[in-house]
């Protein structure tokens, strides 16, 4: 395993929520509400929840787009919420993200060219010509052709303009992409290919990932390491392998039941365990939560798998994971 690049501390962002005549605050949405896990170097690390989870607050907060209302992101052993350390470290070119739409997070009314040169104009001091070679460079990385560099976002389908937005991520040679839903948007052949060519460069140039996803199905042959996300907090942290082989949260139960399944001969049996742990989760979803609806604090359950586990039900939690273990 690699060293950890990144170190997520009881991450908080909270938005406030104003009303009445004097427009003043009363209350906030808790979109990230404490929230602690780590990347290593050259990995991809899945972040995994529902839509209003707090996934793309988390990935904002983590590239300096989005203020944080409290904890720590430790970089090289400093705290970069501060902006001051941001800029000491280089943490702007050694960090970027790319977005499930690709299009809105690029001028329709500039050149491929231009869009791809933005970051490196930002950090390196090239000339015309170096700076066409090192987006050309890029483009051929991402598998484009050459002269997309004339063209505009709209040319271009939606797959495209995912290895245009990745082209650009990787232009300040970064050692960390937040990957926000990039292919939730594309035709599933088209995914895979994303994925395959994300992968690829991933292992070219040690880039470690945050891929955030809500579908656990992309994750699993994405992800070393996992984090699920439910109403602003983690529910369930681990290895890939340990969640998907014994998961112990009700709500992870449920997300990883809902996977949809190609195996045909399976699907009766999958459709039945489907049934079985819905049942269980609107059984006993009330042990799983606290007084305002939210989950408990991650317990360890063994060093590399983390659950968030109801007070008093530990002991009886881990029991039951032991005796699903054994039966095995
Ligand atoms: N700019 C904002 N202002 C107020 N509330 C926001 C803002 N952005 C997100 N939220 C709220 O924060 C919560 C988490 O959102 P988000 O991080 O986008 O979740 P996800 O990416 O998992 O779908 C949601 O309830 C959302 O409505
Ligand atoms: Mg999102």
């Amino acid at each position: 395993m690699g060293k950890e690049i990144i170190q997520i501390k009881d991450l908080k962002v909270y938005y406030p929520i104003r009303s009445g005549f004097w427009n003043r605050i009363t209350d906030y949405v808790r979109a990230v509400d404490g929230v602690n896990f780590s990347i290593n170097e050259g990995e991809t690390y899945g972040l995994i929840g529902e839509s209003g989870s707090g996934k793309s607050t988390t990935g904002k907060a983590i590239v300096g787009i989005e203020k944080v209302t409290g904890g720590q992101i430790m970089y090289k052993g400093v705290d970069i919420t501060k902006a001051s350390n941001r800029k000491k470290l280089n943490y702007n070119k050694d960090v970027q993200m790319i977005f499930q739409d690709s299009m809105s997070s690029m001028n329709p009314r500039k050149r491929i060219e231009d869009i791809i040169a933005e970051p490196i104009r930002n950090f390196e001091n090239l000339t015309t010509d170096q700076e066409r070679d090192r987006v050309q460079e890029l483009l051929d990385i991402v598998g484009m052709p050459s002269d997309a560099i004339y063209k505009y976002p709209h040319e271009f389908s939606g797959g495209q303009r995912q290895r245009i937005g990745v082209a650009r991520a990787v232009a300040t040679n970064p050692k960390l992409i937040i990957a926000d839903e990039p292919t939730s948007a594309l035709d599933l052949s088209v995914q895979a290919q994303v994925l395959n060519f994300m992968k690829h460069i991933q292992q070219q140039y040690n880039i470690a990932y945050l891929f955030i996803s809500h579908d656990l199905g992309v994750v699993k042959h994405m992800s070393e390491n996992l984090a699920i996300m439910h109403r602003g907090r983690l529910v369930e942290l681990g290895s890939r392998d340990e969640i998907y082989k014994h998961p112990m949260h009700i709500y992870t139960k449920r997300l990883l039941s809902a996977i949809p399944q190609v195996d045909v001969a399976n699907r009766e049996a999958h459709k039945a365990e489907r049934e079985r742990v819905e049942h269980e989760f609107l059984e006993n979803q009330s042990k799983w939560y606290d007084a305002d609806g939210r989950v408990f604090p991650l317990q360890e359950v063994t060093p590399n798998h983390l659950v968030a586990l109801p007070e008093g039900g530990i002991r009886a939690a881990i029991q039951e994971e032991q005796n699903e273990k054994e039966s095995d």
